[in-house]
Parts: structure tokens; sequence; C-alpha cells
């Protein structure tokens, strides 16, 4: 019996397996229902009484053997595999998980927050469902003004009206409404407007208005603050203009122009060969608006200003079509990977 046992160790001893078979027939032999182990075991029944010690430990350990056999042969055999079929070079560096990349519209509204942040304004946000009085009427527009109309607003609910607003300039009246001067603060944000979708329009954009509303603010302080804006996003070379406008809400109001970024002012089509884009509207707040939010305006002045998030974007990207911004193309998003 001890014999047998020493042989069979032997030959496990010894076996490797080639390949899937081999190993299984390994298994079948010495370590199947009818295998040899097995056997040896039927015949452990009848083996002397005074010998079963001694001998029951050798087939244990014969059979514990046989086992961690065919599990390292397991082993080594599917890792030996695995390499044969990918053919693959383990030791590689493994792949970089891929990233995704700001969208643009992002990059440029954390950028326009960083630049008015260096100078003193803190950024503040509002809902995007207003009602009649903080999108319109604390903001000066007279009660038929066609920007209430169906056509430009989305809205919710009538009588009292509910809409999308319009415009951030209606988180300048909450943040006047809700603290006292000096109060100078930026308001990202998105907006609507019933607008046909094309290349220049949509119904959907972002917006930045700026307020700064304390003692003695002017008109230079207005223009001063938006130049080192241009400067700060176009570049130190960039040239400022201001063009009379109207807003219902400031008085007197502007539209500002930059040079343009593209030809320097020498004009190209981006330009429409004038040599300035416009890029924002302003004005000093109407003092109606100052008493609508609860701002005494004999003894407070403020600045505003407003611009479009995706008109600086088109501008300093060089992107020609507003659509794309929303189409969540990844051949156009991914082109702004190492944007920021
Ligand atoms: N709210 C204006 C618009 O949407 C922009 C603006 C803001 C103009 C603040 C003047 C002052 O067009």
């Amino acid at each position: 019996m001890k014999e047998k046992i020493q042989n069979i160790l032997n030959e496990i001893n010894e076996f490797k397996a080639e390949n899937t078979e081999t190993l299984e027939n390994f298994r079948i032999k010495f370590l199947g229902k009818k295998g040899q182990i097995q056997e040896l075991f039927a015949e452990f029944k009848i083996i002397p009484k005074e010998q079963r010690k001694e001998v029951g430990m050798l087939l244990n350990e014969l059979k514990n053997k046989a086992k961690e056999k065919l599990f390292s042969e397991q082993k080594t055999f599917q890792a030996g595999a695995k390499i044969e079929k990918s053919n693959k070079d383990l030791s590689m560096p493994v792949d970089y998980i891929q990233l995704g990349a700001r969208h643009p519209l992002s990059i440029i509204r954390n950028e326009i927050n960083d630049i008015f942040s260096r100078i003193g304004f803190t950024v503040n946000e509002g809902p995007e469902i207003e009602d009649d009085f903080h999108n319109f009427t604390a903001l000066n527009f007279p009660e038929e003004h066609p920007a209430r109309d169906m056509q430009d607003t989305f809205f919710i609910e009538k009588d009292p009206d509910i809409a999308l607003r319009t415009h951030t300039s209606s988180v300048q009246v909450r943040a006047m409404e809700n603290s006292q001067p000096p109060i100078r603060e930026i308001y990202p944000g998105r907006v609507f407007r019933n607008e046909a979708i094309s290349a220049r329009a949509h119904c959907i954009f972002h917006q930045v208005e700026g307020l700064y509303v304390d003692k003695d603010v002017s008109f230079a302080d207005l223009k001063q603050t938006l130049f080192y804006f241009a400067k700060e996003m176009f570049g130190e070379e960039t040239k400022i203009r201001f063009r009379p406008s109207y807003f219902p809400f400031t008085e007197p109001s502007a539209e500002m122009d930059i040079s343009c970024n593209i030809c320097g002012g020498k004009g190209c089509n981006i330009c429409k060969y004038t040599g300035f884009v416009e890029i924002l509207g302003c004005g000093m707040v109407d003092p109606n608006v100052l008493e609508n939010c609860g701002i005494d305006s004999k003894e407070y002045t403020g600045f505003a200003f407003g611009m479009g998030i995706e008109r600086i974007t088109m501008l300093k990207y060089q992107i020609n079509d507003l659509r794309l911004f929303f189409e969540n193309d990844s051949r156009f998003l991914k082109q702004f990977k190492d944007a920021l």
C-alpha cells in the first residue's frame, strides 16, 4: 500500500499539463470518483488496524498533493493560455481613462467669473423661472413693452404671469431686494427667448449680468471696469468703444464694442470690415429700478451690464454657428480638452 502511494505521488509530482485536455485527464485519473486515489481509500478499509494511522495520513497527504497540483497547473496553464490568445505585452502601461472635456461655454463662464472676482465682484445666481415683477416690472418695462409679448417670452402661467426668464437682469432685482449697497456682483445663468433657432439665434442661451451699486458710482467706473474685462478676456491690445443705446432699466444706456480680436481692427468678415464687434449692453441703473427694489436713489447710484456667454465664446474660439453649443457632438466638444 505504502509503495503504491509513493508511486502515485511520484507520478503526480512529475506531472505537467500541456493543455486543458491533459489537465482534465489528470483530474479523472487521480481525483475522479473512480480514480486511483479513491481506489486506495477503498482498499484502506481492509488494511490491518495497526497500519491504519500511518497509511491514513499518507493517503490524505496524497489526496491534498494531487489537488494542489491540479490547482497550480490550472493557474499557470490559464495565465499562459491568455498570453497566447491575446498576444499582448502585459508589461505595457495601462491605457489612460478617457476624460471628458469642459464645455466651451463653461470654460468661458468660469473665465468671466474669474476676471470679475479679481476686482471684488462676487458670483450670485437666481431662479430660471420668474414672475413678471422680477423679469419685467421692477426693471422698468412699460406695461405694453413688446418684450413682454408672447413672441419673445416663454410663459408658463398667465395672470399672474410666470415665465422662463428672458435675461439674468432678474437676478439683479433679487439682489437689490435682499441686500443694501454696496452690492458688487455678477450673475451668470441660462436664459430663454422664444426665437427661431439659427446659426445666430437660439431659444436657450447664457448670460452674465453684472451690477455695482454704491455711493458715487459713475459712468467712468463702468467704463473702466469693462475696459479691464475686455483686456483680460481678449488681450492687452484690445480697444473698446461705446455706442448710445436703450434699455428700460438703465439710463443712460450703451452697447460696448471691442476691436475685432480676429483682424486686430483692420477689418475682416467677422467684424464685417468695421474693425469692431459688439459684445455687451450696459448703462447706469435707472433710479426707478433702484426705488422699485428698495434702494434710496438719492443716496446711491449703480451701473449694470449684461453679455451673452455664447457671443464671447464664439469670438474667443472663432465658432461661427451657435447651434454647435447645444448639439453635444463629441467631435466639436473634444476640441476644448486642453483649453483649461
Ligand atoms: N439684460 C440685457 C439683455 O438681455 C442686457 C443688459 C444688462 C443691458 C444690464 C444693460 C444692463 O439684453
